[in-house]
């Protein structure tokens, strides 16, 4: 059985400040707990120390993730941060292959599966998304666009345990527009990218993984997204940077 996930990427925004003080909002909202549903969230490198103390201090009910990782263990790789440092301060997830890395930092499907085997080998949960570009989506190719990134994303990816390796999907015309996917389109994708994975990795571990959807997801449009078969959660944007919203979010999730 899936567990529905939501997980909110900060994207570059809250200082190391702010983003302690959303992590407290958060616990906070979430006191009651997070029923069925788990929750991530993804802060800039520079809070994450932070935020990982809220979550140890409070017992909050969210796992940590980072939002980028380099795929080789240490040395001379100037701004970049190794697996065994986010495993250091508590991020147990970490998102890779976000549009924005690949559109603005040049990041390719072989540096995303690098960085998807580098995770795995350090026990963090890889969040690695995929989604295509408007131009794609109007030419009507879109599911041959995303199936292909999904092969190149996991080629020689080993997955012991299926719980811990998780796909967003995420339509880049989609992201901070304001225009979801519609539910239906988040499940011609995601039920594609099942396929894939059973044809990859074979039918009991791709009905394991989890494939989330993200793009202007929020509490209005989420219960409507997970209801359908393959949808099993979000990555949010914008929704995650405000804590009753986010926490709203969660709550339709469940
Ligand atoms: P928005 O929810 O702001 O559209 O962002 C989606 C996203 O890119 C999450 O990674």
């Amino acid at each position: 059985m899936r567990k529905v996930m939501i997980a909110g990427n900060w994207k570059m925004n809250k200082t190391f400040s702010e983003g302690v003080e959303l992590a407290l909002a958060l616990n906070e909202e979430l006191k009651d707990g997070t029923g069925d549903v788990e929750v991530v969230v993804c802060p800039p490198a520079v809070d994450l120390k932070g935020v990982a103390e809220v979550i140890e201090q409070n017992d909050a009910p969210f796992g940590l993730g980072a939002q980028n990782v380099y795929w080789e263990e240490k040395g001379a790789f100037t701004g970049e941060t190794a697996p065994d440092m986010l495993t250091a301060i508590g991020a147990g997830y970490c998102i890779i292959g976000h549009s924005e890395r690949r559109g603005y930092f040049g990041e390719t499907d072989e540096d995303i599966n690098k960085k998807a085997k580098a995770l795995m080998a350090h026990g963090i949960v890889p969040i690695s998304c995929c989604g295509e570009p408007l131009e794609i989506r109007e030419a009507g190719t879109h599911v041959e666009f995303v199936v292909n990134q999904i092969k190149a994303d996991t080629a020689d990816l080993v997955i012991d345990d299926p719980a811990k390796y998780v796909i967003a999907y995420e339509p880049i015309w989609a992201i901070g527009t304001g225009k979801t996917a519609t539910a239906d389109d988040a499940q011609e994708v995601c039920g594609a990218i099942r396929e894939t994975l059973v044809e990859i990795f074979g039918a009991e571990t791709a009905a394991e993984i989890r494939v989330l959807y993200g793009g202007s997801a929020n509490e209005k449009n989420i219960a409507d997204l997970v209801a359908k078969p393959d949808v099993d959660g979000a990555l949010v944007g914008g929704a995650s940077l405000k804590a009753p919203q986010f926490a709203e979010m969660v709550k339709n999730a469940q």
